[in-house]
């Protein structure tokens, strides 16, 4: 999604911007743009890559003390350089402007600016703000104040940061429900979506609130509120230090960062459980000080989440029913804050978001409370995240930063919290005796040498991974708890290798998709050694009766033996509660090589974004 950097300091920000930008590239991406200050603005932009930008500001020298930048994901209008940002009005008071989010009341503010005299020259709805903002700016001489008068008119969720040419010495930034934060730095101060844009300048940062309007010069920053003031009234942020890790985000020795990102996750899920491995028993207040008491008033769980992590959910829902007794629901949250659901104020409503700044995840989570719903929990993998800010209870999925779009060490890492989640509220409604809590934390400190165990495969997907790049089509099957795993199977192989995935519960085939089977549609299957696993093996002989060309992930113990068209990769014995963690490995492999074999962009498929930060 979008990303902004904005900078004034004693030196040239054009490096700092564009280090900004790069560190801001795995949000994904069509265009990129600055606008430095000196003398005049000046103005570069691409539909390329940064690095395409680098080449041109380099060429075209342009640098200045003052200055803000833009990756452009494109929402109003076609990704094109008339359309990236920033976007610049007036003539005598020229103003430059930055934006994440959506203006939703663009199109009447278009027509009332034109109808003044602007004149548009892109399709987004980003020069409506340049505009807005030049009109105040004729009216009150004052940048801030002018920046507050337009928002007060914008309607939707958004980030800005705005700069004039007669006053290149500072910078405007308001934050209206899209992530902005400012960096304090030693040589200047700085502004960004992402703290990761920041941290070679500093790792001083403010998260600004909603309805914040920031000014910011080289030596100092003040902050105003516009919630109910449309001036503005000062209001104090507390300043936080960054603990994201620099090297965290360098590729090292891989090829692509979701390669890398397969790879971390024995030391990912490790990280993320390490407060188990040393503990005796396992206590509620790794959710937070206060989960104890909310846990025992809680009777049921509400889980909200979209893509993989909302099939991070779908297997949560099988552990806390079989394993704690807790009904538990498990919605998609762009269709959730939708619908007139019935609140029931006992139910701990879940939020699971690897970015934390999920528009829709954020939107039903505020929604869930709204309708009555008390308490909630954020698994989240960015400690910075709104969704962290807005929950009562929170635990970290310590994954490190992810880059590729592809969630990979996320999920994996969302699965294990919810495992300890799923014991947590087990024990305390006694359905866990001691012995069993201990076989759990053994299992626990187990997960990251089987994580390991399961990317052993790796050669064996790579052969399979041959065949699927002659296909269009797949089906992914699993039963029970390994289904929302074959979800996830399909969906890592549509977003990275665009070949058209499916994932079906198997016991659905024969009310429909079998009709899809032949000698051209690969079937993955997973096929754990657990109690599904004879009934499982009926479906598959459905599809291999009907000349479909099966592929198979069977654990050691699930005696499933090779013939024509039906491949067999064996992981270890079954691990039973783990065993959904360890079948997700090689389906994130199977993805990446049959991504590999297409020559597609892995980390940056086409259409996608990182952190979807607009419904
Ligand atoms: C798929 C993928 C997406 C995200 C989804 C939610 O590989 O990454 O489906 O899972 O956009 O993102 P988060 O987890 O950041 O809320």
């Amino acid at each position: 999604m979008c990303g902004i950097v904005g900078a004034v300091a004693k030196d040239n920000v054009v490096p700092v911007l564009l280090e900004g930008l790069l560190r801001l590239e795995y949000r994904g991406y069509d265009s990129a743009g600055l606008v430095v200050s000196n003398n005049s603005l000046h103005r570069v932009r691409t539909t390329g890559r940064v690095a395409e930008l680098v080449k041109l500001v380099d060429e075209q020298q342009a640098e200045g003390s003052a200055g803000i930048a833009h990756t452009r994901w494109a929402t109003h209008g076609a990704p094109s350089e008339r359309n990236a940002h920033p976007h610049v009005s007036g003539e005598e008071t020229k103003i430059a402007v930055v934006h994440n989010g959506i203006i939703e009341n663009h199109e009447a503010m278009r027509k009332r600016l034109q109808a003044d005299g602007y004149e548009f020259v892109s399709d987004t709805d980003t020069e409506v703000i340049a505009h807005l903002v030049a009109h105040h700016l004729k009216q009150t001489a004052d940048l801030l104040k002018a920046v507050c008068l337009s928002i007060a008119e914008l309607q939707g969720a958004y980030a800005i940061v705005v700069m004039e040419e007669v006053r290149p010495d500072r910078i405007i930034v308001a934050r209206n429900g899209a992530p902005l934060l400012l960096g304090l730095g030693e040589e200047g101060n700085y502004a960004a979506s992402d703290a990761s844009a920041l941290l070679k300048v500093t790792r001083n940062m403010i998260y600004l609130e909603e309805g914040d309007v920031a000014e910011l010069d080289r030596d100092n920053y003040r902050i105003v509120n516009c919630l109910n003031d449309p001036l503005g009234e000062p209001v104090e942020r507390a300043v936080h230090e960054s603990d994201l890790s620099n090297e965290a985000i360098e590729m090292g020795p891989y090829d692509h960062f979701m390669q890398k990102e397969i790879f971390e996750q024995p030391g990912a899920v490790a990280n993320t459980l390490e407060m188990v491995f040393n503990a005796q028993s396992i206590s509620p207040n790794l959710f937070g000080s206060t989960a104890e008491k909310i846990f025992s008033d809680t009777d049921s769980l509400l889980i909200l989440a979209c893509g993989t992590s909302y099939h991070a959910g779908l297997v949560a829902q099988y552990w806390l029913e079989t394993v704690a007794g807790m009904p538990c629901n498990v919605e998609i949250a762009s269709e959730y804050r939708y619908r007139d659901p019935v609140a029931n104020p006992r139910t701990l409503v879940v939020g699971i978001s690897q970015s934390g700044e999920t528009a829709d995840t954020l939107a039903a989570l505020s929604y869930a409370k709204k309708l009555g719903h008390q308490h909630s929990l954020a698994i989240c993998n960015v400690a910075e995240s709104a969704l962290i800010r807005q929950t009562d209870l929170r635990f970290l999925t310590r994954a490190g930063p992810e880059i590729g779009v592809a969630s990979t060490k996320a999920f994996t890492t969302q699965l294990a919290s919810l495992l300890l989640l799923t014991v947590t509220l087990a024990k305390m409604r006694n359905k866990l005796s001691v012995e069993h809590e201990q076989q759990m934390i053994k299992a626990l400190r187990h997960l990251p040498a089987a994580v390991q165990s399961s990317l052993q495969v790796e050669p064996e997907v790579a052969v399979w991974a041959e065949r699927f790049s002659e296909k269009h089509h797949a089906l992914f099957l699993g039963r029970g708890v390994h289904y929302p795993i074959a979800m996830e199977g399909a969906l890592k192989l549509k977003e990275i290798s665009y070949i058209h995935a499916e994932a079906y519960a198997a016991g659905e085939l024969k009310h429909g998709p079998l009709a899809l089977v032949d000698s051209e549609m690969p079937v993955v299957a997973i096929a754990p050694n657990d109690q599904l696993l004879g009934k499982l093996k009926s479906n598959l002989q459905e599809v291999h009766a009907r000349g479909g060309e099966l592929y198979v992930f069977a654990d050691a113990d699930s005696q499933i033996q090779e013939s024509e068209n039906l491949h067999v990769i064996r992981l270890a014995e079954h691990a039973g509660l783990l065993s959904p963690i360890l079948h997700t490995i090689p389906l994130q492999l199977l993805a990446y090589h049959v991504a590999l074999n297409k020559g597609t962009d892995v980390d940056k498929p086409r259409n996608l974004a990182k952190a979807v930060t607009v419904e």
